[in-house]
């Protein structure tokens, strides 16, 4: 259904072109004033040039062709020439009851859908998920659902960092411990074993022994790297090996994906690729693209409006071996082929801006990516601790994901049973769920570009611009509509059945809640078209002061005219329903009670 601005600016352009103006004047927005007004229309102010009329006789002119209007309760001129409008409660109630009825309150759904692979993982192998890759997953996450409620086809990849030379540095130590492994037999040429000769949480503590060695012994460090490359380069029991870590490691990182209510479609990585890079090598050097620089293998991706340096992409090293670049290339020449995206879009941290630049553009420049494919990079800042720099353990080190949100869900619990009697199973249950909001929500009302404070008091407070202060309304909606349940005796159904019907707003809170829900439709469109989950919190938690002033001010349990309570149950319904929507395309959901 049409948006509910673009009906009302309808509604304002007929009444200029009915006074003899031109329509195009009768854009209406938010008001300014909102002591004043609900929206207000400044194009009497616009026309007064055009007319060589005075802008008040102009205004004056719309409120007289505004006269019997369905939609304005009040079109009021004011000087110099304003127009401040309020809108009819019968025209919001049957826009509510229309967004009720339709599926996704009635949002429009393109016409051609597009189909788009969102990058938004990059765990790297073998490693424990740390604090950095949680902006990754809770940003990514919450697009992908945006693209989807908006209608398009979404693939979520995780892109795993199964390349690199953690890779080689496990190997290595592995050597170490366990010469005999099969694996490192040359001469060996039967099937390798099927079970991996290590655990995962073997895995987590031979990746830092092996990383801090290398530091300090350049001996070691040279066989990670010549490990690293033959397993890069397919050599059998390398390959075999480094398949078993990354076997060994999925389902670890699948368990604390779903802690994060996060789920990829697609657990691809970069080594996934290895068979299509000597392709793509050949075919680079083939157009004329890639050259020889200091024995490295270069496309130059610099252009003619650049400002800023933009250095070759290098696409080998000069030892032969592939980098980032590589596989990033490949992974594209790969999904244009198996998927024909009509966009790819990366999340990675904002200082990878310049990696993905030069990816992008020798991506296009050699052909791999045609002009209606669409590519994309959002790069996120920083999560800094309460002291401004990146996030660390109390003792330095770099946060595992685990640990934090153990805190916060230990932060979560204590707030939830504080002075309360409360089930010890079922606050143990909602303290996980009031916690994913607070550290989803704490991120997401952020612009993803920005650096910032992650502070744990604040984002866990049942108060102010929180996740758990949207849960909290939410779950105060549905203990009303419980008691309701049980006064009059009804079940879910009946309940739904006898709030059927919206009445015209009685309050200004109530119509002010009721204007808030109108904003949906724009809210999402601007939410998916800018890639901006903010947009959506900035939304809800609008509409849940809304509701809250609303709830404050009437009586709805003690209500007795039946009619009166039940278009408030209405109106309850749909303002939950809305919040959850909104909460799921943010990737979290809210409890039953807390
Ligand atoms: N593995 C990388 C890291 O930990 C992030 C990968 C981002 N995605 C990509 N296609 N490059 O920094």
């Amino acid at each position: 259904m049409k948006k509910f601005l673009d009906l009302i600016s309808e509604e304002m352009k007929n009444a200029f072109e009915a006074a003899g103006f031109d329509r195009e004047l009768g854009k209406v927005t938010p008001s300014n004033r909102p002591d004043l007004c609900e929206y207000q229309c400044n194009g009497a102010m616009a026309g007064a040039k055009l007319y060589k009329k005075a802008p008040i006789m102009i205004a004056n002119q719309v409120v007289e062709a505004c006269k019997d209007s369905k939609v304005f309760l009040q079109v009021e001129a004011v000087n110099p020439g304003f127009l401040n409008l309020k809108i009819k409660e019968s025209f919001i109630t049957e826009y509510l009851a229309c967004m009720r009825k339709k599926p996704k309150f009635g949002l429009e759904m393109p016409e051609k859908p597009s189909k788009i692979i969102i990058d938004y993982g990059g765990p790297n192998v073998a490693k424990p998920l740390h604090v950095g890759h949680l902006r990754s997953a809770i940003i990514g996450e919450s697009i992908k659902r945006i693209a989807r409620y908006a209608g398009h086809e979404v693939i979520g990849d995780i892109h795993l960092g199964d390349w690199g030379l953690q890779m080689g540095l496990i190997m290595t130590e592995l050597k170490v411990r366990q010469p005999d492994l099969v694996y490192f037999d040359d001469d060996y040429t039967g099937d390798y074993p099927k079970e991996a000769p290590f655990t995962i949480a073997e895995l987590e503590e031979i990746y830092p022994t092996a990383s801090a060695k290398s530091k300090e012994d350049e001996a070691y460090k040279a066989d990670a790297m010549e490990a690293t490359y033959k397993f890069q380069n397919g050599v059998r029991g390398y390959w075999a090996l480094g398949k078993q870590i990354i076997q060994v490691s999925i389902p670890d990182l699948k368990k604390n994906y779903k802690n994060l209510n996060v789920e990829f479609d697609l657990w691809k990585g970069e080594a996934d690729v290895r068979d299509i890079i000597p392709v793509m090598v050949e075919d680079m050097k083939k157009g004329g693209y890639a050259y020889e620089s200091d024995g490295a293998l270069v496309v130059d991706v610099k252009e003619e409006m650049d400002t800023k340096e933009v250095p070759p992409c290098m696409i080998l090293k000069s030892d032969g071996a592939s980098l980032y670049n590589t596989t990033d290339l490949a992974t594209i020449k790969d999904r244009m082929e198996q998927y024909h995206p009509d966009k790819l879009l990366y999340l990675a941290d904002k200082r990878q801006e310049l990696h993905f630049e030069q990816v992008f553009r020798c991506a296009r420049k050699t052909g791999m990516v045609d002009a209606n494919t669409e590519l994309a990079y959002i790069g996120f800042g920083t999560m800094n601790g309460k002291d401004g720099k990146p996030f660390k353990t109390r003792e330095g080190g770099v946060m595992r994901l685990d640990v934090l949100i153990n805190e916060i869900n230990e932060e979560m619990y204590r707030k939830i049973t504080d002075n309360r009697q409360v089930d010890e199973e079922e606050a143990r249950q909602s303290a996980k769920v009031v916690a994913l909001s607070a550290i989803k929500y704490g991120d997401l009302s952020n612009q993803a570009s920005k650096d910032y404070i992650f502070d744990i008091d604040k984002f866990t407070s049942f108060e102010g611009d929180t996740g758990p202060y949207i849960l909290y309304t939410i779950v105060r909606i549905k203990s009303i509509l419980n008691k309701v349940k049980e006064q009059d005796g009804f079940t879910t159904e009946e309940l739904c059945r006898a709030g059927d019907t919206l009445r015209n707003a009685g309050s200004e809170s109530e119509k002010a809640l009721m204007l808030a829900i109108t904003g949906f439709h724009a809210m999402m469109e601007t939410a998916y078209v800018e890639t901006a989950p903010h947009k959506i919190c900035a939304y809800i938690y609008d509409l849940a002061n809304a509701f809250n002033r609303f709830y404050h001010e009437t009586k709805i349990l003690t209500e007795e005219d039946q009619e009166k309570k039940y278009g408030w149950i209405a109106l309850l319904l749909l303002t939950r329903d809305v919040l959850e929507t909104c909460i799921d395309v943010l990737g979290f959901s809210a409890p039953e009670r807390m």
